[in-house]
């Protein structure tokens, strides 16, 4: 990183989300912009634009812009963006849609991002996380969709351990759905703190893991749909990609790397570049924790 005036601001924003394996994503898109350094670049998963940032100030003539699903991130990036003027545009979007939500003439693109889940931020400011009480809501997009409350006070028992169990990939999921059918006989579940009890309840603490870890992982998933957008946004990335463009996404469970994997396998118009997932070194994971978990995997437009 420079010493820019537009880094020094950058770097003054409070409670900035570090950006994840952001040596590995540049270092692979660098050879795109010493080629075309008027690269035009999406970041389908802008928010506080750590990334973004890091990637205006490395390649100083390249125009980006920014989608995000969660309007109130949007705004703290546009902040956060401001000293990068008009070389920056804002989209409030599900990146699911990338083939028809850029601004008139952007596309073809030569690089997109995608960072997925959620940022710090939203994990202690938006209630996904057990560690704060708040609304058991959930949603990226707050004007759209069912809430977690909604699935965990009117799915049918089944029907909920097995989206705990798909998408949290948690044996213990009968067991938790059974209770939480049980709790909502008496009382609406209408917090984090009051899932987070009744699933500790169901099933014992193993390690330092908290036993609702998974169960709210799965929630999160459904409610945003956010194994289905990542497919369609995968399909949509490669009609906007020129080719030669790259596509750089990090993931952070095992059911969405799969799927990028998967989809850069079987796709006609991509190409893998990098053949072995690319995960954080030691010394990143022990200055940043929450980027143990992540995987990047890089693909090139045919
Ligand atoms: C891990 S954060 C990105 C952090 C960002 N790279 C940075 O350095 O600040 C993921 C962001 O993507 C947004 N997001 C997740 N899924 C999305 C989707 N399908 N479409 C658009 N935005 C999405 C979330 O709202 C969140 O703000």
């Amino acid at each position: 990183m420079n010493d820019s005036p537009a880094a020094s601001r950058v770097s003054e924003v409070p409670g900035q989300h570090e950006p994840v394996l952001l040596d590995e994503v540049l270092t692979h898109l660098t050879s795109i912009f010493d080629r075309h350094p008027k690269s035009h670049v999406v970041d389908a998963t802008l928010g506080l634009g750590g990334h973004a940032a890091a990637l205006l100030e490395r390649a100083p003539r390249v125009q980006l812009v920014g989608l995000d699903r969660d309007a109130a991130s949007l705004k703290l990036a546009a902040e956060h963006l401001k000293p990068f003027g008009d070389r920056v545009q804002l989209v409030h979007a599900n990146f699911a849609g990338l083939d028809t939500v850029l601004p008139d003439g952007f596309a073809p693109v030569q690089a997109i991002i995608a960072d997925l889940g959620i940022s710090s931020w939203q994990l202690s400011e938006r209630g996904f996380s057990f560690q704060t009480d708040r609304p058991l809501d959930f949603r990226m997009d707050i004007s759209e969709g069912d809430t977690a409350a909604d699935l965990v006070n009117g799915l049918p028992e089944a029907e909920l351990a097995d989206l705990i169990y798909q998408y949290g990939e948690e044996r213990r999921s009968r067991r938790i759905a059974k209770a939480i059918v049980t709790a909502r006989k008496q009382e609406r579940i209408g917090t984090t703190t009051q899932l987070a009890d009744v699933v500790e309840g169901a099933v014992p603490r193993r390690g330092r893991l908290n036993p609702a870890t998974k169960t709210f992982q799965a929630l999160r998933i459904a409610v945003n749909d956010e194994l289905g957008s990542l497919e369609r946004g995968l399909t949509a990335a490669e009609q906007v990609l020129k080719p030669g463009g790259r596509i750089a996404v990090i993931t952070f469970h095992s059911l969405e790397d799969r799927i990028v994997k998967r989809h850069v396998k079987d796709s006609e118009q991509l190409t893998a570049v990098n053949k072995k997932v690319i995960v954080p070194s030691r010394q990143e994971i022990r200055r940043n924790p929450r980027s143990r978990s992540a995987k990047l995997r890089v693909a090139e437009r045919i």
